[in-house]
């Protein structure tokens, strides 16, 4: 779907199809004309969530499409992605490819205008991805040629803002719905080669070998029963310059079968989500890379299956990680914790002003937020402050769990250092695991992300479709846009 900005009043937009957002007891006169003159007056009052499509005689555009916003006053930003989904798919629905939305709200809303822009094509291109890439029979067919928005209002930068950042999110979703036998470590770094090639980004993939020379045995430990490699791929935007540099770091399981510790069988599948973290940092950098933003950025994404075998480790073994720490593996199934400690320990080599890490690490935090919330923990409480917000803009929203001294002690070992689980009941495990984290990231300010509770949709719900949702890209790529005009 291409996606345009015009400058100019609707009676000159030329489209299969004219949406007009419209609150309720506020429809414009020329709307509320067009009812009346088809005898529906009655069927559409500005409703939230209503459609109602006409036929437009005499017009550029076809037909028109009313959506109902609801009241003026208690309309969230989400409310304008949900209400551009509805209209995509009442679009698709009448096989109208060539679509136009006007955006006039005359002035006193609660949000900018070029928030909202922004928020309408975020909600278009998002519900216009379907994920059904192995289907033969595709619903591809039936996607949107023409996406224009029209407004009085010079909104270019916003239309163009929420382009970027939609079509990196949808970037992450393609490649994350990849099943574990493509998407294999190796596969997901020729993709962040692709991407290295086409952003121009710097580009290193660390191997096997180079592990073992480094002495990552996090990562080494839990691909040990895969025949597949692990990998530390490694992507830098803005190198070399002298600008702040925050290193991104994403868990990067591409199947966790949870090892010898093994998961139930039932709903096992979803686990090739478990690179979601990762992929989430691709979406980022393109992001990024496409705005242009003045930072310093890195991608560390530690990337191996978790699987059992003859070679596998064992519960009780135990390794020592790339800053030295010993640490006792108890359940093999904790593993995301030892492929991001190395990184993390390698991220801090760097030094740099910030390091976000976003993992899909714990069943714990879909306890504690269910399918709502991103669980936030770190050490940066202004980063944290910052992120909070950028989740209410996004509606990616996140939410700060404590990370007490106590929590730390839960993961002290009895025979290494350190040991992967705070107890075998599972109590606060996602504070846990992120305690375990804090271990290897020193006094460099940090913050964690849990995504484990938001990454799958598990059907047609709202702007995404079911499968993988690839949110934290439009909440990180915000933040760190933020995060720079802050630090000038
Ligand atoms: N990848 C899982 C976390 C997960 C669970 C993500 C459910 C999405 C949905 C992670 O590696 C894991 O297995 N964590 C364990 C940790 C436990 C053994 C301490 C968990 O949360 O059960
Ligand atoms: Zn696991
Ligand atoms: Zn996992």
């Amino acid at each position: 779907m291409k996606v345009e900005f015009a400058r100019k009043d609707f009676g000159s937009v030329s489209a299969d199809l004219l949406v007009v957002p419209c609150f309720k007891g506020k429809i414009p006169a020329w709307v509320h004309a067009e009812l009346l003159r088809a005898g529906v007056e009655k069927d559409f009052a500005g409703d939230k969530g209503r459609a109602y499509m006409l036929p437009a005689k005499g017009k550029p555009y076809k037909r028109l499409m009313f959506i109902g916003l609801g009241r003026e006053k208690t309309i969230e930003l989400d409310g304008f992605r949900l209400a551009a989904a509805k209209a995509v798919r009442g679009a698709r629905g009448a096989r109208l490819k060539d679509v136009a939305i006007w955006l006039d709200f005359n002035g006193a809303m609660r949000h900018s205008e070029k928030d909202v822009a922004t928020a309408v094509v975020e909600g278009a291109i998002l519900s216009d991805l379907k994920l059904e890439p192995y289907k033969k029979k595709k619903k591809e067919e039936r996607k949107l040629d023409r996406l224009v928005l029209v407004s009085k209002l010079d909104l270019a930068a916003a239309v163009k803002e929420g382009v970027v950042l939609a079509e990196s999110q949808n970037y992450a979703r393609l490649v994350s719905v990849e099943p574990a036998n493509i998407m294999t470590p190796k596969k997901l770094a020729e993709t962040a080669k692709a991407l290295a090639r086409e952003y121009g980004f710097g580009f290193r993939v660390m191997g096997k070998n180079e592990l073992e020379k480094k002495g990552m045995n996090g990562i080494l430990a839990v691909s040990r029963g895969s025949v597949q490699e692990p990998v530390l791929i490694e992507l830098r935007y803005n190198d070399g310059k002298k600008l702040p540099h925050v290193v991104l770091v994403g868990k990067g399981i591409t199947f966790d079968s949870g090892g010898i510790s093994i998961k139930p069988s039932k709903g096992m599948d979803t686990m090739k989500f478990d690179k979601c973290g990762a992929v989430m940092m691709l979406g980022v950098m393109r992001a990024v890379a496409e705005m242009k933003l003045p930072l310093k950025i890195t991608a560390l994404m530690p990337a191996t299956e978790n699987m059992p075998s003859g070679s596998a480790t064992k519960p009780g073994d135990i390794v020592r990680m790339y800053n030295g720490k010993t640490v006792e593996i108890l359940n093999t199934d904790a593993e995301g914790r030892l492929i991001l400690g190395d990184a993390l320990a390698y991220a801090v080599e760097a030094k740099p002003n910030l390091i976000i890490d976003a993992a899909t690490l714990t069943g714990a935090v879909l306890i504690v937020l269910g399918k709502h919330g991103i669980g936030m923990l770190g050490t940066d409480k202004g980063a944290m402050k910052e992120m909070y917000d950028c989740g209410l803009e996004t509606q990616e929203k996140v939410w700060e769990l404590p990370l007490w001294k106590e929590y730390s002690e839960m993961i002290k070992g009895d025979y290494a250092d350190l040991k992967n689980i705070g107890s075998e009941s599972g109590e606060a495990g996602t504070i846990t695991a992120a305690a375990f984290l804090k271990e290897f990231v020193g006094s460099t300010p940090w913050v964690h992300l849990d995504v484990a509770g938001v990454e799958w949709s598990d059907g047609d719900l709202g702007y995404f479709c079911k499968g993988p949702t690839g949110k934290g890209v439009r909440l990180v790529a915000t933040f760190l846009k933020e995060w720079c005009v802050k630090r000038k």
